[in-house]
């Protein structure tokens, strides 16, 4: 491998949330945070190359998207998708819960409902509550270790409460289902038929491992395209998210105005310079990284579902098909979220999701980030495995 993804990169008192936060909120200094979707891996030299050039240039004025910028991120989904994107659809937006935020303010109205797959990225909840729409949850099916849709459930609800937005979350985080093209096409349909709009949050499309694949909501049909808005970002997979930038793709010209409209009624209308400069980098240079890291991704993956059948058998990895956060069961141990919490955290040192946060549907469940050098997962799952057999006091 050309890149070392096994580096321990010291982020302690960087002001990261992932490390600092936790840091405040344990007693200990050692504890292994795996909580936070950001990896603690460097991105690649070609953007850091990019963004020490612009730094050294020592202007960071205002800025905006350019021709080579649409080229990069229109080949990035042009290659990997075979989707094809077009200059006037890109609306560019710090971040992808904004853009979902936007969006909801941009086309509905307050009390309209909006549906939504628990469990569920746990913003999606608190964006529609708080902006006052009406909450409607189509729980997953778990259905012999996977996760499904529930097809009759989402027609039944959207009749029943007039839902306007569907907000898709594909890869789903944090099940880690990688959507097929039967139920994108299927769930899709459903959606046309009563007239409701797909905000698909496509932030962790490019973590997708063997076997699976990937498709973009407004690829499978001109009409899903034309009925929705993609959401797309280089945070996740280069490890950017505290640059800012996401590409959010609006075809219906009529569903951007009102989009854009909204950004300008926040008076957010300002790219960040940086941000624009490590997305193009990492679009146009950043394949081959990414390549490896999926690579040692999948080692991790194939890490974790040994150590866990070898020592803690009673622990279920769902199986993951796409993004870096795994879906750990912990329902045999027949243990309250307050008594996981206290082995997870208190005794093992590790600092995961509880499964509640992502809805009631998660109770019984952790998510954990895996996007880590290989030592630190080893060190968590020895902790989590002497804490579970009371060999930590
Ligand atoms: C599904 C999903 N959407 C959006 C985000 C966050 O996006 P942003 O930081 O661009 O707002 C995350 C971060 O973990 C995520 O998992």
């Amino acid at each position: 491998m050309k890149y070392n993804f096994d580096e321990i990169i010291e982020r302690k008192g960087t002001n990261s949330v992932k490390y600092d936060i936790s840091r405040n909120r344990s007693k200990s200094e050692d504890i292994i945070p795996l909580w936070v979707a950001d990896m603690d891996f460097r991105t690649l030299p070609a953007v850091v190359d990019e963004l020490v050039k612009a730094a050294r240039h020592g202007i960071f004025g205002y800025t905006s998207i350019n021709e080579n910028y649409f080229k990069a991120v229109h080949n990035w989904y042009k290659n990997r998708f075979d989707w094809t994107t077009e200059p006037s659809w890109l609306v560019p937006v710090p971040g992808v819960v904004d853009a979902i935020a936007i969006s909801i303010r941009a086309l509905t109205n307050e009390g309209d409902a909006v549906l939504i797959q628990r469990p569920v990225y746990y913003p999606f909840t608190k964006i529609i509550t708080q902006n006052k729409r009406k909450l409607i949850n189509s729980p997953l099916l778990l259905k012999e270790g996977r996760y499904e849709m529930d097809f009759d459930d989402i027609e039944y609800k959207i009749k029943k409460e007039n839902v306007k937005l569907f907000i898709l979350c594909s890869p789903h985080n944090p099940v880690g289902r990688v959507w097929t093209k039967e139920e994108l096409l299927r769930v899709g349909e459903i959606c046309m038929k009563y007239n409701v709009t797909v905000i698909s949050d496509e932030i962790h499309c490019d973590f997708v491992y063997k076997g699976n694949k990937h498709y973009v909501f407004g690829s499978i049909k001109p009409e899903f395209l034309d009925n929705s808005i993609i959401c797309t970002a280089p945070s996740k997979t280069f490890n950017l998210a505290g640059l800012r930038t996401s590409n959010i793709f609006i075809k219906n010209k009529n569903m951007r105005n009102k989009f854009i409209a909204e950004i300008e009624n926040s008076g957010m209308s300002q790219p960040n310079t940086m941000g624009l400069i490590a997305c193009q980098a990492a679009y146009e240079h950043g394949e081959e990284w990414l390549k490896q890291l999926i690579e040692y991704l999948e080692n991790n993956i194939k890490f974790i579902k040994d150590y866990l059948h070898t020592y803690i058998p009673n622990i279920n990895l769902i199986e993951l098909e796409g993004t870096y956060l795994i879906w750990l069961d912990f329902r045999k141990l027949n243990k309250t979220e307050e008594e996981l919490e206290d082995i997870i955290f208190n005794k093992a040192g590790i600092l995961l999701n509880k499964g509640t946060i992502f809805g009631e549907e998660g109770r019984g469940f952790q998510r954990m980030i895996i996007a880590c050098p290989k030592s630190v997962l080893e060190q968590a799952f020895i902790r989590l495995e002497m804490a579970i057999n009371g060999r930590i006091p």
